[in-house]
């Protein structure tokens, strides 16, 4: 009998096909709309494996609804919507999907820098609206990139990704982490700098760090008034790791002059969210790993987890209890 499991998206053709070798599939299959959240609940209640993304919140009592469960594997390398600590006290296994998506995460991300500094957004939307009546020496003046400094918070796979690719482009970059990286220091050329420190000298300040109590709203209204009023905000990781109000509140009064969004709080933002008004800032949907080669292989090594889990293996991709 193959295990039973429940995944909360079609996967794409190619991890779907491994997954269906060896489990018998019980899937949400919309491909726009999450899984609510009663669904997975009612869902899970015979199921050995748990396939599910970055929406599906994944909490004690939910947990507690699936008696069989022995695996949870997250098809994200982000995993702050699942309770680590509940599912570890149930001997449950967790995975997740690093690595595969670094790069793609810090393409999008210095794609955000450059829109931001470029202005792109409004550019795109000058020509949408016939506004292009000639060539002007004054017309939608963007920042170079180029010399500037780029302040990156979070040294991790994707904040180092980041910093090489910042590199090509002749940039000073500092990082602030809750450890020092003395040899990527030295490999890159980078200068490690205080939290406040960072923000004050940064002319970009970019993101890249898991979402725990500690980071929560860590760029708070106290972080905005330590900014340049020329810096642009970049945040591909998690969207409360900024205090939203905070944030509508800088650009609002150009306490900063940018910020280049793929991640929101909430998320996705209402239609109607005040925020969506104003003009110095560019959001995307949360798509930062969102390249066919990178989804192919974060659903693979998300199977990958769940099968080995399941079938008694190590799992290649670990989320280890803190
Ligand atoms: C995307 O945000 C991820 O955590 O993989």
């Amino acid at each position: 009998m193959k295990p039973k499991v429940y995944v909360t998206r079609r996967l794409p053709e190619i991890a779907w096909h491994e997954l269906i070798k060896s489990c018998q599939v019980d899937v949400w299959d919309h491909e726009t709309s999450p899984a609510p959240y009663q669904e997975i609940k009612t869902r899970i209640h015979d199921k050995e494996g748990l396939l599910c993304l970055l929406t599906d919140r994944i909490d004690a009592e939910l947990i507690d609804s699936a008696p069989e469960l022995k695996v949870i594997s997250q098809c994200a390398v982000g995993y702050d919507n699942i309770d680590i600590k509940a599912a570890n006290e149930r001997g449950i296994l967790i995975g997740n999907t690093p690595g595969v998506l670094t790069d793609a995460t810090a393409d999008l991300t210095f794609a955000l820098l450059l829109a931001g500094a470029r202005r792109l957004g409004e550019a795109i939307d000058y020509v949408k609206a016939g506004k292009w009546q000639t060539w002007g020496l004054t017309i939608l003046l963007g920042r170079e990139v180029h010399g500037r400094t780029l302040g990156i918070i979070g040294l991790g796979r994707i904040g180092t990704a980041l910093a090489k690719r910042a590199r090509g482009f002749d940039m000073r970059v500092l990082y602030y982490d809750i450890t020092r990286h003395p040899r990527k220091e030295i490999d890159l050329g980078i200068e490690y700098k205080e939290f406040d420190e960072l923000l004050i000298e940064s002319d970009f300040v970019s993101l890249h760090v898991n979402l725990t109590n500690e980071t929560r709203g860590m760029i708070n209204k106290q972080a905005f008034e330590h900014m340049k009023q020329t810096a642009i905000l970049i945040n591909t990781s998690r969207g409360s790791v900024i205090d939203s109000e905070a944030l509508y509140q800088a650009l609002l009064t150009k306490q900063i002059a940018y910020a280049c969004l793929d991640v929101t709080d909430p998320e996705p933002l209402p239609p109607d969210h005040p925020i969506l008004e104003l003009p110095n800032l560019i959001i995307v949907p949360h798509i930062a790993s969102a390249t066919i080669e990178s989804r192919n292989k974060m659903a693979l090594m998300a199977v990958k987890n769940l099968i080995a889990g399941l079938y008694g293996d190590p799992l290649p991709n670990p989320i280890l209890a803190t």
